[in-house]
């Protein structure tokens, strides 16, 4: 019984904190498969951030359920932000999990699974603490070009439409040197580039040390090239935070800034604390202070009571902005939320998929139009793999860009200068200089 299968949904967060739960197992000698039907165990590590997630989510549990089927002892675990949000519903029997445990009770897994192949037992683990940052585990990392290292979780800023303060609980931040212990095992193994990352990463805050601080300590380690970081909250950048991108050149010129909405009435119901105002203000000081910066962003269409001329704003700043990329949501009611609790979800469905269609179309144009502006430059790529066609190597520039370029054997992992000869929505495609 000590084969483990991990299926992982959500956001980065989760991404690393699967490396995490394999590193725990394995410590306590289970093996890790990558096929299903060979695991004893099966997890799904799981996002509560909007409906579709939850129902990806319930569709693999009863295609897995077959599975179980043929081997009465399978246990099925359910891991990660829907466990915290949903325990009661997936411990209804009929839903046929054994085990759930939220993102602070990975340590406990393997005991749960004990108690579930011994006693027989369903478990679950879901208390939210204050301070554990698995600060202790380092997670072995797969071989890669980029490594994400979670350096605070949680999240205190309510936004009202999100259900991750709930999910995820309070902020708190990781010894920054440790981080810098865990950035060292990583250029060790040979990453160039790492993601700092955190629910609300740029209220990072260790001590004395703030975001900016940490920025700068990590970038003084030997052989780390490149550091991004996602997912900053606009309320956290102060001008020191936006000197060290604009100054440290370890530092990507790339910030995912996310707007959610441009009217303020529906930015200050969604709790985000600014007006479209302050975001415009603080986008253009970052232009200023950061030549050829790259800006993307994360929108929310249909919140409650939005109207059309309110709708109206979002786009006014899209195009004043000029985002390099933006994802796209309709709104989602989740539970616990507080605006599930103050405000009925009154935009109708067609009247979401009206706005987010001509969103859709708008952004795409801008995103071809900031593409097109590159051909004729030069950018050191990364360079991360095979691209889509036979043939072709893809990789990021700087600014997080994806550039594609013929293979004539360069190394993966290894920078090469490209000069971008054609740009679509999506991609720069270049050549070699
Ligand atoms: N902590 C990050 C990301 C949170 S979730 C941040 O603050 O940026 C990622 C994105 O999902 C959010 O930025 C938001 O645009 C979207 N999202 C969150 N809750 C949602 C909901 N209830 N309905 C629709 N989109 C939502
Ligand atoms: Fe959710 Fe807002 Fe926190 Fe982001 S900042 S995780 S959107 S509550
Ligand atoms: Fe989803 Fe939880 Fe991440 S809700 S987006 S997996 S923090």
């Amino acid at each position: 019984m000590r084969k483990v299968y991990i299926e992982t949904y959500g956001c980065q967060m989760n991404e690393y904190d699967t490396e995490i739960v394999k590193t725990i197992l394995k410590q306590n000698n289970y093996d890790l498969t990558e096929q299903p039907e060979e695991a004893q165990i099966l997890f799904l590590n799981t996002c509560s951030v909007r409906e579709n997630a939850h129902q990806k989510v319930y569709q693999r549990i009863n295609t897995l359920k077959q599975l179980r089927k043929k081997e009465k002892k399978r246990v099925m675990g359910v891991l990660g932000c829907m466990a915290q949000n949903l325990r009661d519903e997936l411990l209804d029997e009929k839903v046929g999990v054994d085990l759930v445990a939220g993102p602070d009770s990975y340590k406990k897994l393997p005991a749960m699974l004990e108690s579930v192949v011994q006693d027989d037992a369903r478990q679950y683990a879901l208390s939210l603490s204050e301070y554990e940052t698995y600060s202790d585990i380092f997670p072995v990392r797969e071989e890669g070009v980029n490594s994400w290292i979670a350096v605070m979780r949680g999240c205190d800023n309510f936004c009202t439409f999100c259900v991750v303060p709930y999910t995820r609980g309070r902020e708190r931040s990781r010894d920054p040197l440790n981080v810098v212990d865990e950035v060292k095992r990583l250029t060790d193994q040979g990453f160039k580039q790492i993601t700092l990352l955190g629910q609300n990463v740029n209220s990072y805050q260790y001590g004395t040390s703030d975001f900016a601080d940490l920025i700068n300590e990590v970038s003084k380690v030997d052989g780390i090239e490149r550091i991004r970081f996602t997912s900053p909250h606009p309320k956290d950048f102060p001008q020191k935070l936006i000197e060290t991108v604009a100054n440290n050149p370890k530092a990507c010129r790339h910030i995912h800034l996310p707007l959610q909405a441009g009217n303020t009435r529906i930015l200050d119901m969604m709790n985000r604390t600014y007006t479209k105002e302050d975001f415009l203000h603080l986008v253009d000081y970052m232009k200023e202070r950061i030549p050829d910066l790259a800006l993307t962003t994360d929108i929310i269409v249909g919140f409650p009571t939005e109207t059309e001329s309110e709708y109206q704003d979002t786009l006014d700043v899209i195009r004043t902005v000029e985002f390099d990329s933006a994802f796209m949501f309709k709104y989602s009611e989740r539970k616990q939320t507080i605006a599930s609790r103050k405000y009925p979800d009154d935009v109708s469905e067609e009247e979401k998929t009206s706005r987010i269609t001509r969103l859709v179309e708008l952004q795409r144009n801008i995103s071809l139009k900031r593409n097109q502006q590159h051909i004729g430059k030069v950018f050191s790529v990364l360079i991360e793999g095979k691209a889509k066609k036979d043939g072709q190597l893809m990789g990021r520039n700087d600014g997080n860009k994806i550039v594609v370029f013929a293979d004539t054997g360069q190394k993966i992992g290894e920078f090469i200068n490209i000069k971008i000869t054609t740009a679509s929505t999506n991609t720069l495609i270049g050549e070699v200089v």
